[in-house]
């Protein structure tokens, strides 16, 4: 059968009752039937369960247990990466056509039961309903996209074909790289490590998915799918782990050939330094494929529409609670507006209502006990450096919960203005016209996001030019992308501007090999 073109998986309105009742029965059932249990690493097509394990906990209902998930020491990695190292002498041979077809199932499988994955997610990583049903959606469309391109790019001499050469049959072949260490991040639980996991796959290369230790259940439930749709064993490695044990020593190993990272800043710069250093016995330069922080931020002129740019605003500061490389973390305004858009945004901003994500609150818990503090540290930091308009505390209940908060007049050199807080906390920062709200937003070391609001053609095109990320909103919320229609990555510290869901995304995972035929 021929296959469709790629379609976005659609988001369900969980305003329509029989889609929130669907929800509801779908969190009943995960606590009923997979919470607490043991999980095992899977090396090679095997369960190996470990004594040390990872206690994967509600992060909005701390005595909630989600899971004891089995934990890799620098053995289980070894043995990880022997049977990755083996299963890529076959999984490599194993037609592009064929590779996609995994994918294909798994997506298939996943939109039958999108509430379950979601529901997991609401129980381990703390998203409401809508949240956690884009996320679901986001990864099935990773899993419909790259399987199409990589059918795509078995059929580029087709579609591109090489300059010809009489006397000669030239080709080119997109052929895979080898073993990849996948280290996934815990915001996007299951969209991010299903994109990064899937294209590394379905590229032909093998892989150790280290998941994010604060939300290895749901990575599991994935890495289950993929083998209840027979990916081969060996082919996709799971092995739950510290960075600091199982992470280094896979970076730093000589048979590792490339590595793809999705998260902080810091680890990010680690990784690339590790990475860098060749070890004995390593025949290649490592290839690294990092997305990192943002800083992003939403400017606002004076003939925008107000009240559009104020809910913009919110959405982008707080949805997820603001862990979203992605989110809108400043708001910069000019002046003559400056006052009416802070009033909105601060009114906009108390409505919100905390609480627990099973009851689809709009803001729920942030993700483990060192974000709750880090983040109650910068609101202190905030507090000196600009007025405090909205939140600004901890919030009732029984997990990492705090207040959305809002401080004005912060300056752009403010450390609040500058550093990636990763939680509720938007600074906003008032500019004299709208050329000084761009410089203001460009002064960064990142790059990912940016949004502009405003009525005006030729600013617009101007900002278009002049903004410096990664994905540029022009009047629309600077979260969001779309798999396909929004390729996701940015400039600067921000990382290597891969883009996922893009068309050149798989490249970073291929090497193109030429042959040449004297005919
Ligand atoms: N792709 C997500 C967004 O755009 C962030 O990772 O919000």
């Amino acid at each position: 059968a021929k296959l469709e073109g790629f379609r976005n998986e659609p988001f369900t309105d969980f305003r329509q009752e029989p889609a929130r009742q669907a929800m509801e029965e779908a969190i009943a059932r995960v606590k009923s039937e997979e919470l607490r249990r043991e999980i095992p690493l899977r090396i090679g097509g095997r369960d190996i369960f470990t004594d040390t394990k990872i206690h994967s906990i509600n992060p909005g209902n701390l005595d909630e247990t989600i899971g004891w998930v089995s934990k890799a020491d620098r053995d289980l990695a070894e043995q990880a990466m022997q049977a990755a190292l083996e299963a890529f002498e076959s999984w490599k041979k194993v037609p592009p056509r064929e590779r996609a077809q995994y994918l294909l199932k798994a997506a298939a499988l996943m939109t039958e039961r999108k509430h379950e994955f979601s529901a997991l997610m609401v129980l381990e990583a703390g998203k409401n309903y809508a949240e956690a049903d884009a996320d679901t959606a986001e990864a099935i469309d990773f899993l419909n996209f790259y399987a199409r391109e990589m059918i795509r790019l078995s059929e580029i001499n087709e579609t591109m074909p090489l300059t010809p050469v009489p006397g000669e049959q030239n080709r080119l072949t997109y052929i895979p790289l080898g073993v990849g260490v996948i280290i996934p991040p815990w915001n996007f639980p299951l969209a991010i490590c299903v994109g990064m996991t899937s294209a590394a796959i379905v590229s032909g290369n093998t892989v150790l998915l280290k998941p994010a230790s604060n939300t290895p259940v749901i990575a599991y439930k994935f890495a289950a799918l993929m083998e209840e749709v027979g990916l081969p064993a060996g082919v996709l490695n799971f092995i739950p782990g510290s960075g600091g044990e199982v992470g280094d020593y896979l970076t730093t190993h000589p048979q590792t050939r490339f590595i793809s990272f999705t998260g902080s800043k810091e680890v990010g710069l680690r990784i690339s330094k590790l990475a860098a250093e060749p070890a004995p016995g390593q025949i290649w330069i490592k290839r690294l494929v990092a997305e990192m922080g943002g800083k992003d931020g939403i400017v606002v002129d004076e003939t925008a529409d107000l009240d559009a740019a104020a809910q913009a605003i919110v959405a982008s500061a707080f949805g997820y609670q603001g862990q979203k490389c992605s989110a809108g973390s400043r708001a910069l305004i000019v002046e003559s507006v400056y006052d009416e858009v802070v009033e909105k945004v601060v009114r906009l901003t108390k409505q919100l209502e905390i609480g627990l994500p099973e009851e689809n609150k709009a803001v729920g818990p942030v993700i483990d006990e060192a974000s709750f503090r880090k983040i109650l540290d910068y609101i202190e930091i905030g507090k000196q450096e600009g007025q405090l308009l909205a939140g600004g505390r901890q919030a009732e209940g029984n997990g990492y919960y705090i207040e959305p908060t809002v401080f004005a007049g912060v300056d752009g050199k403010a450390r609040i203005m500058q550093e990636e807080i990763f939680g509720p906390v938007l600074a906003i920062g008032q500019a004299k016209d709208w050329r000084e709200a761009i410089a203001m937003y460009n002064d960064t070391e990142f790059g990912l996001t940016g949004a502009f609001f405003s009525r005006e053609e030729d600013r617009i095109s101007e900002a278009l030019e002049t903004m410096h990320c990664g994905n540029l909103y022009i009047n629309r919320k600077c979260t969001g992308a779309l798999v396909g229609a929004h390729p996701f990555g940015g400039f600067n510290l921000s990382g290597t501007d891969s883009k996922a869901g893009g068309y050149d995304y798989l490249l970073l995972f291929t090497q193109a090999k030429l042959t040449s035929r004297k005919l």
